[in-house]
C-alpha cells in the first residue's frame, strides 16, 4: 500500500513549478523549451530554431543563438542590481569563511579569465581543473566558460594515473590545481599528483602551464616556466573582462565518467541547452527562490552534480549558496547541521549515502541543531531506500519538508525524473515521473514499451532534451554504440533498470551494465579490473558491485594470482590483499578500493569466455549461487566457495 505525501497548500501556492507546466510541455514540446530558454537565459543573439534533430543522435538546441554562460551566471545579476547579493557563503573545513557577493564573483571571474588569457588559453582550448571545494574552483570554471575554453574538472580524489588519462584524452594545455586540500583536519597534497600526471613515463604531456592555488601552504615541487602561483598571477589582473558571446552549441565542458570498458568516457556538453535545463530544473525541482532561499548542494564540483547544481544552475538563477570544503564529521558529526543552522539553509541537496551515514551516527546529532529553515530536501546519485527517505524527512526535514528524489546522469546534464515539490504527492523510494519537457519509457527485453506494474525493464528516454550530452569526446562511434544501439536509434538507453508501481510511478533499480554506484559515484568494473591486473601479482580479476548498507554498492574483487604470488599469499595472507587494495587506490583513487579482495583458483566463465559476474555477485552478497548451467566448467563455483570457506 502506498503511503504518499501530498504537498501542503502553502508550498504549492508559492512553488515555481506548477501543474500546468506538464500541460504546456505536452501541448507544444519545442515551444515549451523555447520559452524556458528565453525566459531563463539571456541571449546575446536570439536563436532561430529550437531543435535540430536531423543529425540524430547528435542534437542541436537553440540553433543560431549566441550567449556567454559566465555572463549568464554572474554579470547579468550585477547588471540587474543584485551585485550585493551573496553568491557564495564559503565554509572551510577548518572554520575559515569567505562571503562572496555577485559583484565580488564578477571581479574574481574577470581576473581569472584575464590570467588564463595571459597563460595563452584561447577559445576552444581545454583546461583541466583539479581543485578542492574552494571558491577558486567556481572562479576557474566560470573563467573557462567566459573564454569558451571547455573545462575538464577531475575530482580531487582521483589519482595521478586517472588525472593523466583525462588530461591526455582532452589534450589539456593548462591545469588549475592547488598545493593541497584540507581533509579530516589535515592537509593532503594535490599538486604532487599533477606533477606525476604530467611527468608520466615517455609520452609527451600536452600541459604547458600549471596554475596553483595556495590553500594549505605545504611544500610543493616547482617547475620553473611551467608552474605559476594563482596569488601572483590572478591577483595582479584587471578585474573587468569583456566577454564574447558563443554559439549555443559551443562546447562548455567535458566530464569523464565510467562506462562499461576500462577507458573513461569524456561526456561533453554544450552551452545553450545545458544552461537552460540546469536553470529550469534548479528552479522548478529545487524550487529555488533566489531572493529568499539559501541553497546548499553538498556534491563535489568534480562530479556532474557539482557542475549543474553548484555552478551553472544556481548561479544562472542568481542563488545564494553554501559551499563547504570538508568532510561531514570534521571536527564533529554535527558539522553539516551546524552549517545549516549558521546560514539558515532552506534547500539541501545531497546523496542517499550521506543520509544513511547520518542515520548510523544517530538521531540526536541533527536534533541538537535548529534545522527549521529547511523547506525542500533533495536526493541524487542512487536510489534512496524508503527507510532513509523517511529518516531524512523526519529528522532533517522536520517531518514536513518535501524530498525530491532526482534521477539523472552525467550524460543527461540535468534532472530528468523527479517529483515537483509543489505538485507531486511523494512516494518514498521512487523518483516518480519525468519532469515537464522530458519523456521516458520502460522497455522489455525485446525493446517493447510496457506499463504493467512491478515488471522489471530498462529505462529509456524517448525524446531529445536540451541538456543532453552531445557526444563522447573524440569518439562519435562509442557515443552511438553506448546509448543509441541497444534498443535502436529511437531510444536513448540510460543503462538503468526500472519498473512502474501500480500508481504509474517509476522506480529506478540500479545499473544493468557493468557499472556500479559507490556512494553515488560511478565506477566501472572494467576500470577496477584493469587496475588489478596491472599489478604483477594478479593474473586475472573480476569485480562486482555488491550491496552495501552505507555506500549503496561496494566493489568486491575476485582475483587469480600468478604462481609466485600465490605462494606469497599463502605466507603473508592479508598483506598482499592490502597491497592490491592500495594499488587500486593508487591507480584510480581511494573510492575505487575494493571492500574485499578474494583470492580464488578460477573465475566462472561462459563457453565464450565471458565472466559471469551475476554468480560472483551472489557470493559477494552471501546468497545461494544461481544457475550455473551456462558455465564452461560448472564446478568452478564450488571451487570458489570451498576456497573462501578456508
Ligand atoms: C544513478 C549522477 C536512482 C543511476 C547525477 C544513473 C540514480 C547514475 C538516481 C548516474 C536516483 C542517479 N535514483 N538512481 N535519484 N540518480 N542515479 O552520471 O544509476 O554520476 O544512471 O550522475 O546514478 O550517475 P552520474
Amino acid at each position: 500500500m502506498s503511503d504518499s505525501y501530498a504537498p501542503s497548500a502553502e508550498l504549492t501556492a508559492q512553488a515555481n513549478g506548477q501543474a500546468d507546466l506538464f500541460d504546456q510541455a505536452e501541448a507544444d514540446f519545442e515551444g515549451f523549451w523555447a520559452a524556458q530558454a528565453r525566459e531563463r537565459i539571456t541571449w546575446s543573439k536570439d536563436f532561430d530554431q529550437t531543435l535540430d534533430w536531423s543529425g540524430a543522435p547528435f542534437a542541436k538546441w537553440f540553433v543560431g543563438g549566441e550567449l556567454n554562460a559566465s555572463v549568464n551566471c554572474v554579470d547579468r545579476h550585477v547588471d540587474a542590481g543584485n551585485g550585493e547579493r551573496v553568491a557564495i557563503h564559503f565554509e572551510g573545513e577548518g572554520g575559515d569563511t569567505r562571503t562572496i557577493t555577485y559583484a565580488d564573483l564578477q571581479r574574481e571571474v574577470a581576473k581569472t579569465a584575464n590570467a588564463l588569457v595571459e597563460l595563452g588559453v584561447g577559445t576552444g582550448d581545454r583546461v583541466a581543473i583539479y581543485l578542492p571545494m574552494i571558491p577558486e574552483a567556481v572562479f576557474a570554471m566560470l573563467a573557462c566558460a567566459r573564454l569558451g575554453a571547455p573545462h575538464s574538472v577531475v575530482f580531487g580524489g582521483f589519482s595521478a594515473e586517472a588525472l593523466h588519462t583525462r588530461i591526455a584524452d582532452a589534450d589539456a594545455r593548462v591545469v588549475i590545481t592547488a598545493d593541497g586540500q584540507f581533509r579530516r583536519g589535515k592537509p593532503a597534497p594535490l599538486k604532487a599528483a599533477v606533477d606525476a600526471a604530467i611527468d608520466h613515463g615517455d609520452d609527451e604531456s600536452p600541459v604547458e602551464k600549471v596554475l596553483v592555488v595556495q590553500r594549505t601552504k605545504g611544500d610543493v615541487e616547482w617547475t620553473e616556466g611551467r608552474d605559476v602561483w594563482w596569488h601572483e598571477l590572478v591577483e595582479r589582473q584587471a578585474d573587468t573582462h569583456e566577454a564574447q558571446a558563443f554559439d549555443s552549441e559551443h562546447p562548455l565542458f567535458i566530464l569523464y565518467t565510467s562506462g562499461t570498458t576500462g577507458k573513461p568516457k569524456g561526456i561533453f556538453h554544450t552551452t545553450g541547452g545545458y544552461l537552460t535545463q540546469a536553470a529550469y530544473t534548479n528552479s522548478v525541482v529545487h524550487d529555488l527562490h533566489p531572493e529568499t532561499d539559501v541553497y546548499w548542494c553538498t556534491a563535489d564540483i568534480g562530479w556532474v552534480t557539482g557542475h549543474s547544481y553548484i555552478v551553472y544552475g544556481p548561479l544562472a538563477n542568481g542563488a545564494t549558496q553554501v559551499i563547504y570544503e570538508g568532510t561531514p564529521d570534521t571536527p564533529h558529526q554535527g558539522r553539516w547541521w551546524e552549517i545549516v543552522q549558521k546560514y539558515g539553509v532552506s534547500i539541501l541537496y545531497t546523496a542517499p549515502t550521506a543520509i544513511r551515514t547520518f542515520m548510523k551516527w544517530g538521531d540526536d546529532i541533527p536534533a541538537s541543531y535548529d534545522l527549521s529553515s529547511l523547506r525542500v530536501l533533495g536526493s541524487v546519485g542512487e536510489p534512496i531506500n524508503p527507510e532513509a527517505w523517511r529518516w531524512y524527512r523526519e529528522h532533517i526535514g522536520g517531518g514536513s519538508a518535501p524530498i525530491v528524489d532526482t534521477w539523472w546522469q552525467t550524460e543527461t546534464g540535468a534532472i530528468m525524473i523527479s517529483p515537483l515539490p509543489g505538485v507531486t504527492s511523494l512516494e518514498p523510494g521512487s523518483a516518480q515521473r519525468p519532469i515537464p519537457g522530458i519523456s521516458a519509457e520502460i522497455l522489455d527485453d525485446e525493446g517493447k514499451p510496457f506499463t504493467e506494474p512491478e515488471k522489471v525493464g530498462y529505462l529509456v528516454l524517448t525524446k531529445p532534451w536540451p541538456s543532453m550530452l552531445r557526444g563522447i569526446w573524440g569518439d562519435e562511434e562509442r557515443y552511438k554504440e553506448t546509448y543509441w544501439s541497444r534498443f535502436g536509434p529511437k531510444y536513448y538507453f540510460a543503462g538503468d533498470g526500472a519498473k512502474y508501481d501500480e500508481d504509474g510511478n517509476i522506480w529506478l533499480l540500479g545499473r544493468v551494465d557493468d557499472v556500479m554506484n559507490v556512494s553515488g559515484h560511478r565506477l566501472s568494473t572494467a576500470e577496477i579490473e584493469s587496475a588489478l591486473v596491472s599489478h604483477p601479482a594478479v593474473a586475472e580479476a573480476a569485480v562486482v558491485g555488491a550491496n552495501d548498507e552505507t555506500t549503496g554498492q561496494a566493489p568486491v574483487a575476485f582475483v587469480i594470482l600468478r604462481g609466485d604470488a600465490a605462494q606469497r599469499a599463502e605466507e603473508e595472507g592479508d598483506a598482499l590483499v592490502q597491497e592490491l587494495r592500495n594499488h587500486v587506490g593508487k591507480e584510480i583513487g581511494p573510492i575505487a578500493k575494493p571492500r574485499q579482495v578474494l583470492v580464488v583458483p578460477e573465475l566462472p566463465k561462459t563457453r565464450s569466455g565471458k565472466i559471469m559476474r551475476r554468480l560472483l555477485k551472489d557470493v559477494a552478497e552471501n546468497r545461494e549461487v544461481g544457475d550455473v548451467t551456462t558455465l564452461a566448467d560448472s564446478s568452478v563455483m564450488g571451487q570458489i566457495q570451498d576456497g573462501l570457506k578456508k
